[in-house]
């Protein structure tokens, strides 16, 4: 017998667990079919950003820069550290323990919010008395119906044509947060996101890393001028990053992956490393879905073809997150998720993608929200920018951490903020009050006349505000 819902979502990641309880808080009768499986088979709703992304990549930046710190910062602070060692199974065990914390939060919460939970792939049966059948594989096999359908079946790691990932020695994301002992060599294909966090765990516990990145500019969506700022930082700290290469033959060895590749002025360069990190970008996870079976249509790059308000091409079925258009972020899958089940519900969801926050979790992290001022200029706006280094913010001296600024782009006329960009310390909590205030169409000197407590890092940011109109107090 058909177990019959009125919302089922299939795929249980950030996009899809928020859009279920959501949709469960609207009174719907929901249920989201996971087929994540933990080491023992068990579910392990949160897909990729709980098991293999957001969560465990920062419990190994957080552990990393705590080494960094004990081996290097806390000697300029008068704590001496003797004999400072590494137990990186019990670090890489530690994440463990917090991506578990993770997946039974979301169990947890499905039982709070009477989510029912189905561990298992879902794929299209049929469209069926004016909603669809869905069977689940895997665990108890099961039949669901329902009106609704909402997709989240997010994104896998994009390999080069010529080197499979085998997690060994060629590692996607979900290799590179589970490497057994610190490579002494580690290359990294791709200077994105992944590349330059995984690159800076890697280095921080020892290895020697190599950054191999296609494109002549680094960080091409970041503002050119903390772009430029991040690259010299990252070099300080040891991370090679080589740009414009062209990757050839990629070999693995017994122990050791081989890149044949051709540098910027094109000459043949060939390294060795005993790890290899493939980190070019990440493609729609529609596997498996059978999406055939009801005719929903993909778009030319694979992704599940939708509308601004995340309908697809079948009545009462969306589809949200890293498998549809847009930047791959947990954030932006979560808000489309809740903006879907308020839909359903007759309700106004929305999502502002011209507000929606970048973090990269480096050291410095870099984090922005709206427009750089290379987008600006191509696009003619007329703007003013304020810059404010942490160099010149007491608390960041007290930190110890002074690298990187504060910089925000406003419009010439209205004064209305167009753009924050930061690269310094605890940049990823610091963009929300720039989001805020661009939510809300805030000008800079609405940040500027707002009192922000002392000694504190968001000062930075109304010191910038204030730089916007040539009038920094501190600087
Ligand atoms: P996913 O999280 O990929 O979840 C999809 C789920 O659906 C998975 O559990 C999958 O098993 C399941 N599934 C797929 N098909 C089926 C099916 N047919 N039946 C049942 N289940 C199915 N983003 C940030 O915002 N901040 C970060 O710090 C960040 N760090 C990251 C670090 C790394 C290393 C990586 C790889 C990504 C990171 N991301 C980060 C990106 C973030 O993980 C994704 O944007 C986010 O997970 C997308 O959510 P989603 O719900 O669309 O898809
Ligand atoms: P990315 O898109 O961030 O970076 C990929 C990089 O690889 C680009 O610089 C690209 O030019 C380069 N590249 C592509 N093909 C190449 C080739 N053949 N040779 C050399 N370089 C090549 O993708 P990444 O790092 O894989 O991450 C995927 C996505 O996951 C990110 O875009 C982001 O959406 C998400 N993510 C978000 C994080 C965060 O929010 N902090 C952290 C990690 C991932």
């Amino acid at each position: 017998m058909a177990k019959n819902f009125d919302v089922v979502v299939i795929g249980g990641g950030p996009g899809g667990y928020i859009a279920a309880i959501r949709a469960a808080q609207l009174g719907f009768s929901t249920t989201c079919i996971d087929e994540w499986k933990n080491e023992k088979g068990g579910p392990a709703p949160g897909g990729t950003c709980t098991n293999v992304g957001c969560i465990p990549s920062k419990a190994l930046l957080q552990s990393s820069e705590h080494f960094e710190h004990a081996g290097h910062a806390f000697a300029d602070h008068g704590i001496e550290v003797k004999g400072l060692g590494l137990n990186l199974g019990r670090m890489l065990g530690r994440k463990d323990t917090v991506v578990k914390q993770n997946n039974d939060g979301i169990l947890f919460l499905f039982k709070k919010n009477k989510v029912a939970f189905f561990h298992g792939r879902g794929s299209f049966v049929k469209a069926e008395g004016g909603g669809y059948e869905i069977a689940v594989a895997g665990g108890t096999p099961e039949t669901i119906t329902a009106k609704h359908v909402i997709i989240a079946t997010g994104s896998n790691p994009r390999a080069l044509p010529n080197a499979a990932f085998d997690e060994k020695l060629i590692l996607s994301n979900t290799g590179a947060l589970a490497i057994g002992e610190v490579p002494k060599k580690l290359g990294v294909i791709g200077a994105g996101v992944i590349g330059l966090e995984m690159g800076s765990v890697w280095r921080r516990l020892g290895a020697e890393v190599t950054v191999l990145e296609a494109l002549p500019a680094f960080l091409g969506a970041v503002d050119d001028q903390i772009a430029k700022e991040a690259n010299k930082l990252f070099a300080k700290q040891g991370l090679a990053i080589h740009l414009g290469v062209k990757i050839g033959a990629v070999t693995a060895g017994n122990n050791d992956v081989t890149v044949e590749y051709a540098d910027d002025k094109g000459a043949a360069q060939k390294a060795v490393f005993d790890r290899l990190i493939i980190s070019i970008g990440r493609i729609p996870n529609t596997t498996g879905l059978n999406g055939e079976a009801v005719g929903l249509k993909l778009d030319e790059r694979g992704f599940v073809a939708v509308d601004d308000a995340c309908r697809t091409n079948l009545p009462n079925v969306w589809a949200v997150g890293d498998v549809v258009r847009g930047p791959m972020l947990a954030h932006k899958a979560e808000e489309e998720g809740v903006a879907v089940a308020e839909r359903i519900a007759g309700q106004h969801g929305h999502v502002n993608f011209n507000t929606i926050p970048w973090v990269i979790y480096t050291s410095p992290e870099i984090a922005w929200v709206g427009k750089t001022e290379q987008q600006l200029k191509a696009e003619g706006v007329a703007f003013k920018a304020g810059t404010f280094p942490f160099m010149a913010n007491g608390r960041a001296r007290a930190l110890g951490d002074t690298s990187g600024m504060v910089k925000v782009l406003a419009d010439a006329r209205s004064d209305e903020i167009l753009g924050v960009h930061i690269i310094g310390p605890m940049a990823s909590e610091l963009i929300s009050e720039a989001v805020v205030a661009m939510e809300f169409r805030a000008s800079s000197e609405d940040i500027a006349r707002i009192c922000h407590a002392h000694p504190s890092l968001s000062e930075a940011t109304k010191e910038a505000a204030l730089a916007v109109d040539k009038r920094s107090l501190n600087f």
